[in-house]
């Protein structure tokens, strides 16, 4: 583990590096315990760099065995040597020099699953974002790039595979029982793209003709006897080249692509040039153990992989503050594809209930930070949703306020212009600017202005003059290290709905720039004004939401009616769907924290069951207004004096009264939905059963619910159906016989398959009350419980801290304890784990006084914990600030 320095990186201190590295040649002796490197960099001095100038390698934790100049041995006197640095000194003028580092790994010994680590058997390397310096000594920065040649020798029997970067060069027998593979990667690509796996895998092959007819084999490693279980991601890739081609003009440039799965990783995947290393939850599916989420989690993040191979290998970042102009830009590349292959409306929802759920949340809190930061203390705490998701909206918006075209022509140049270069996102921006003569100056404030922009609009009709006036008005909260803000470039996507549920085409406006239907608020307070407006309209504002902004506009129960009946923009139906809903959520948590009565408004209840039973629309958009806000989502608006306990009564009570209004409705959803013939997963059917579960869900409400979960449970013939049904039964029925008696049967029948594990470990640690901090103690002693893998460490107690408010903020603060207890204990292991799950907290000011006191308590104990990694430093200092 890196115990913290304390020093912070700063955007502003960046220079190039003094020598440039012209080549990369790697030969790799796997052992498990003792694996050796030999590493041949060619390096010149970079031209106008004084003579004296020593070359400085980066390393972490590293063994040293032997150092070479030219060949020759260099002596002591040349270099300086710490475990996290080596400094070479007296190189020659502008001529090229070759330095030899000749490192010894433990493999074995890596449980940070960074650099060169095991995991089941399998050698694998993760080295984004500074793990290559874990392997070796080198100028590890994402602007140092060049061709790797990489040469893997190992025992032949335990590692009959052999795979890095690039093309195949070739391979044969070696001594004693070992045998070599060798890898060229043309490529110049820095150090975080590298890649190396070596084992005993299966595999699954196809192949991939590319818009210029070249063939491009096509490889899924995965533990042998799961290759089927691979096919739905060899489908989501070959797609996903195809869409790239199609949409986006790019074309696969090496003759081999390759997706190894592995059981034991930090994050989802990793985009290594040619060798994608995945997480194995985004790989395996079947029927059998997969749900409909699964399948479109594969889907996006194979996508999103994949495009990385232009957005991020090609074209990567100059420094890791540049992160968003590959992060975000492929998230938003993964978001189209997803919505092109889907409903791009049901698509547009769930990704905006995650945006807010997730990056509105961080954007509000202690962590908040800008999508391109200026400073950072560990990198690794910097892959946010802000970095990647609101990177995603930011990239949204530019498409929005140019245009489909005016975007693609932006794109090409951003391509034609800086392939095989790391660049920058002043360089992203600049290629929109000049493909389309524009300046996008102020809309760059997306990029550095932390804080989700508050949006204040009300609109006033006159019968008279008929015009209809909507006057805007935009607030940006303070963040840590940014008190004030400047007015935003926030683009709008407005209808004006008339009294017959048409909207009013194409009004004159007046009051700033309007392109389209999307108007362009870009000072902090703004009029615009519509001409010939026949009858008083309802404005729907912020469609399809243009802008991740919050927005405050009081609208009656009947506008928001309106909207959610009429406009031809279904997501803004559901948010106005969201917005009937959130006042009584609102007002049944109050009212359940003062102990009184909780009702509900029945005009919001027959427009929700009006939605649900409607059959012109889509199942899976049915299903998401049936899911309404969250109880974290209830949290956020409420913003401050937080009792998880009230939400949760109130929410519940809500949910009981819409089961017994809806009870005929669903019912019928419940009888009806289920889709014909054999299981297929695709997004017709998964709305399909989205939308039966959901009935299932409301129907635990009314009278009969245990019976008919538990046969649902009994009767479900896929993964979806039969999670759903135990997490009506556990959660709504826990301490239930059917309950115990359906979770024994899930857990041993799928006893060896540790994904499906996660299900079941993740269902029982989302039940609601504080009893499951019980439940998930005894469960973190179940044999089937490993806590050095992170997947099960993520379902268990990833799931309690994120996904169950009443429990994680038990009143005595126990969960908290938990949870601060298994960071600490993770963090000797593995920092980013326990990092990650740390930021479960960031949100805790905004709890009651008396959970606040005792999440304040939790943190200033891992704090006093003897020693702690930077990753765990930085996120404890930034959340007591
Ligand atoms: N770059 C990976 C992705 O696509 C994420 C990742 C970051 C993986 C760091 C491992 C380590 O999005
Ligand atoms: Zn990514």
């Amino acid at each position: 583990m890196r115990t913290d320095t304390g020093q912070i990186v700063h955007l502003a201190d960046y220079r190039p590096t003094d020598f440039v590295l012209e080549r990369v040649d790697l030969t790799f002796e796997l052992d498990p315990q003792a694996t050796r490197l030999e590493s041949r960099l060619i390096f010149h001095r970079r031209e106008g760099v004084d003579a004296s100038a020593p070359l400085v390698l980066d390393g972490d934790e590293l063994v040293l065995t032997e150092l070479r100049l030219d060949q020759n041995e260099m002596p002591a006197s040349q270099y300086d040597l710490s475990p996290d640095q080596l400094v070479i000194r007296d190189l020659p003028g502008s001529e090229p020099f070759e330095v030899t580092v000749i490192t010894t790994i433990n493999p074995e010994a890596n449980t940070q699953l960074m650099g060169l680590y095991r995991t089941n058997g399998v050698y694998c390397t993760q080295c984004e974002a500074e793990g290559f310096r874990r392997i070796t000594y080198f100028p590890d920065r994402p602007d140092v790039l060049a061709p790797y040649t990489v040469t893997i020798i190992a025992d032949k029997a335990a590692n009959p595979v052999l795979l890095s970067n690039g093309n195949f060069l070739g391979g044969g027998n070696y001594d004693e029982g070992r045998h070599f593979a060798a890898w060229f990667d043309p490529f110049p690509k820095p150090s975080y793209l590298f890649a190396l796996v070596a084992g005993d895998l299966g595999v699954v092959e196809d192949t991939f003709i590319t818009m210029s007819e070249r063939e491009v084999a096509l490889k899924i490693y995965v533990e042998h006897g799961k290759e089927d279980r691979a096919a739905y991601a060899m489908d989501a890739l070959k797609r996903s080249m195809k869409w790239d081609e199609e949409v986006f003009g790019r074309e696969y440039d090496l003759n081999i692509f390759m997706i190894v799965a592995v059981s034991d990783f930090n994050m989802g995947a990793m985009e290594n040039k040619g060798l994608n290393v995945f997480n194995d939850k985004y790989v395996l599916a079947d029927p059998e153990t997969a749900t409909d989420q699964d399948y479109a989690n594969i889907e996006a993040i194979i996508a999103h992989e994949y495009f990385h191979n232009w957005t991020g290998n090609r074209i990567t970042c100059r420094d890791w503050f540049q992160l968003c102009l590959k992060e975000g830009l492929t998230v938003y590349r993964d978001h189209e594809f997803s919505a092109d292959q889907r409903s791009r409306a049901v698509k547009r929802i769930a990704e905006v209930r995650h945006l807010k759920a997730e990056q509105f949340q961080e954007d509000g809190g202690p962590l908040a930070h800008p999508v391109r930061p200026t400073a950072y203390r560990e990198i690794n705490n910097f892959y946010t949703t802000t970095v990647y998701e609101k990177g995603s909206e930011v990239t949204r918006m530019i498409a929005t306020i140019l245009g489909k075209d005016g975007f693609k022509k932006g794109m090409d140049l951003y391509f034609e212009r800086h392939d095989g270069e790391a660049a920058t996102v002043e360089d992203f921006v600049k290629s929109f600017e000049d493909a389309n003569s524009v300046d996008l100056k102020q809309f760059s404030l997306w990029y550095h202005q932390a804080g989700t922009p508050l949006v204040t609009a009300s609109g006033i009709y006159d019968a008279v003059a008929k015009t209809f006036t909507l006057s805007l008005e935009q607030m940006i909260p303070a963040t840590p290290g940014q008190s004030t803000k400047q007015p935003m470039h926030i683009p709008l996507s407005y209808a004006l709905i008339q009294d017959n549920g048409a909207l009013l085409d194409a009004p004159k406006v007046s009051g700033g720039q309007v392109t389209g239907d999307v108007l362009h608020l870009t000072e902090k307070a703004q009029v615009f004004v519509f001409e010939n407006v026949p009858t008083r309209p309802v404005l729907s504002l912020n469609r399809s939401f243009s802008a991740p902004i919050n927005l405050d506009f009081k609208q009656s129960t009947e506008d928001l009616v309106r909207i959610a009946r009429h406009d031809t923009d279904l997501f803004a139906r559901w948010q106005a769907l969201t917005d009937l809903a959130l006042p009584n959520l609102l007002q049944a948590a109050k009212d359940a924290r003062e102990g009184k009565a909780i009702s509900c408004d029945p005009v919001f209840i027959s427009t929700l069951l009006e939605a649900a039973a409607d059959e012109a629309l889509e199942p899976a958009f049915r299903a998401q207004a049936l899911a309404l806000p969250s109880e974290a989502d209830i949290a956020r608006e409420l913003g401050s004096n937080i009792d998880p306990d009230a939400i949760h009564k109130g929410r519940q009570a809500i949910l009981k009264a819409i089961a017994e209004s809806g009870q005929s409705v669903f019912e019928r959803l419940f009888n009806t939905m289920k889709p014909e013939g054999a299981f297929s997963p695709d997004a017709a059917s998964a709305g399909k059963r989205a939308l039966r579960n959901s009935a299932l869900g409301y129907l635990a409400y009314v009278t009969g619910g245990t019976e008919r979960a538990a046969k649902a449970f009994a009767d479900a013939d896929n993964m979806t159906d039969m999670v759903q049904a135990l997490t009506v039964l556990a959660h709504r029925f826990p301490e239930d016989a059917a309950t115990a008696e359906a979770l024994a049967t899930f857990v041993k029948r799928f006893e060896n398959n540790p994904l499906v594990l996660d299900k079941w470990f993740a269902l029982q640690a989302t039940i609601p009350g504080g009893d499951t901090l019980n439940r998930v103690n005894a469960l973190m002693e179940h044999p089937l419980y490993v806590a050095t893998n992170p997947n099960r460490v993520r379902s268990l107690v990833g799931s309690l801290a994120f996904a169950n408010p009443t429990a994680f903020n038990r009143a005595d603060g126990e969960g908290y304890r938990l949870l601060g207890a298994q960071v600490t204990q993770i963090d000797p292991r593995n920092p980013q784990l326990a990092a990650r799950l740390l930021t479960a907290m960031r949100s805790w000011r905004a709890l009651d006084a008396s959970r606040a006191d005792h999440a304040r308590a939790a943190l200033l104990e891992i704090d006093r914990a003897p020693k702690l990694s930077t990753d765990v430093r930085d996120l404890i200092e930034r959340m007591l600030k």
